[in-house]
């Protein structure tokens, strides 16, 4: 007789995460991690951000009772304003939501349970490529996913075409997800030109869009990054727009699990009811958010001093991440100008699409340099130290027969 869970398939791992395991257990001192979005300083180590640090200290040792389903009050107003701004139409008219979720994943996953409960038996459209987990997420929540095309692997650059093509002929209503900033894994996101056309079809064919904002600061600055979702949600007046941010990387909070998920609808009665069905969805999945998390960034907003100590740090962050940009395409240079870097300076944020193939990458692997196997490389993990090494490794496969 078959045991009673024999039917369990194995579970061949996640992509990323696997590979951040392959990369841990791996005993080359010289290693180089360019996988997971994880940033790290010039020394390599996951930053404890000075404005977590005091938020922590000021936060002390309270005692843990259990937030609101919907997550702190403070916590969800803060992230609100950060999101869409202080002054924002749509906030002021009493038509915006916003909950405390399990990170930006967990933004996704609610919004993915809240879409599938409320707006079922649409297609997801997710662009091609995207971050793996969106098709899973949204699969989880019985959707079926499709996708629109983002990149053009012959001219290294963004489909726009395509991307508009495809969602012009999709059935009115679907589910679109957009990443407004910092596309994760291309790097590349749309100009203010293509964002009001892409815009204006959005609204015409009245798709319900998500927005995944998990790099809000890594482009160019809190506000700018959010320009795209704060003129969006400033037009569609009939709500149908949700935004998901995350604090794992710009707070380098990743353990902690913080992030919000804002809903915009039409007008406040029904901003009213989708609290409810969040708060419903929160209670029968995990119940309350956590609060340590909650408190170290309704902190870090919410204290004028921890807010601007924060600000500087972001920019930090952002200027690092260009500075090895730059540094890595001139290295590569120096080795040989016949080698293509101009990519690298296209995209901006984290992450870095070399184009490399599944087989070039398997190839950088054995030289002890992880990329994910779409051959995204996240920028953050390099370093003074690493960076010639990564330059030398990158111009060999470009030059080798390795397709
Ligand atoms: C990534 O894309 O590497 C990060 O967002 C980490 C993750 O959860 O996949």
């Amino acid at each position: 007789m078959n045991s009673l869970f024999g039917v369990i398939e194995p579970y061949a791992g996640d992509p990323i995460l696997l590979l951040n395991d392959l990369y841990r257990d791996d005993p080359r001192l010289d290693k180089v991690n360019l996988g997971i979005g994880i940033y790290v300083d010039e020394e390599g180590r996951i930053p404890l951000l000075p404005s977590v640090r005091i938020a922590s200290q000021r936060f002390g040792e309270q005692a843990r009772g259990y937030l609101p389903m919907e997550g702190h009050p403070l916590y969800r107003d803060l992230v609100c304003r950060l999101v869409l701004g202080d002054r924002h139409p749509a906030v002021v008219e009493g038509r915006v939501v916003t909950v405390q979720t399990l990170g930006g994943t967990g933004g996704i996953s609610l919004a993915a349970d809240f879409l599938a409960k409320h707006c079922p038996n649409r297609r997801v459209y997710i662009s091609d490529p995207s971050w793996e987990n969106h098709h899973g997420l949204f699969q989880r929540s019985g959707f079926g996913t499709a996708t629109y095309p983002y990149w053009d692997p012959q001219t290294r650059s963004l489909d726009f075409d395509g991307m508009t093509h495809t969602l012009e002929h999709a059935s009115e209503g679907s589910i679109v997800v957009i990443q407004p900033i910092c596309h994760n894994p291309t790097g590349l996101d749309l100009d203010q030109r293509q964002e009001a056309l892409l815009t204006k079809l959005l609204l015409a064919k009245r798709h319900l869009v998500v927005f995944d904002m998990a790099y809000q600061g890594f482009g160019s600055g809190f506000d700018d990054d959010a320009g795209f979702v704060r003129r969006f949600a400033e037009r569609s007046v009939d709500g149908g727009c949700l935004i998901v941010n995350s604090f794992s990387k710009n707070l380098a909070l990743y353990g902690e699990r913080c992030g919000g998920l804002t809903v915009v609808c039409r007008d406040n009665d029904e901003a009213e009811r989708a609290l409810g069905q969040l708060k419903q969805a929160v209670r029968r999945s995990y119940s309350t958010p956590p609060i340590t998390a909650s408190a170290l960034v309704t902190t870090v907003l919410g204290e004028p001093d921890l807010f601007s100590l924060w600000s500087n740090e972001v920019r930090h962050m952002r200027e690092r991440m260009l500075t090895m940009r730059r540094l890595l395409a001139a290295e590569i240079q120096t080795l040989s100008n016949a080698v293509d870097t101009a990519f690298l300076l296209q995209q901006h944020g984290m992450f870095s699409f070399t184009g490399y193939s599944t087989a070039q990458v398997a190839r950088l692997r054995e030289e002890g340099i992880y990329l994910v196997g779409s051959g995204r490389m996240c920028v953050a993990g390099l370093t003074p130290d690493n960076i010639r090494k990564v330059a030398g490794c990158f111009t060999t496969i470009a030059q080798s027969s390795i397709a």
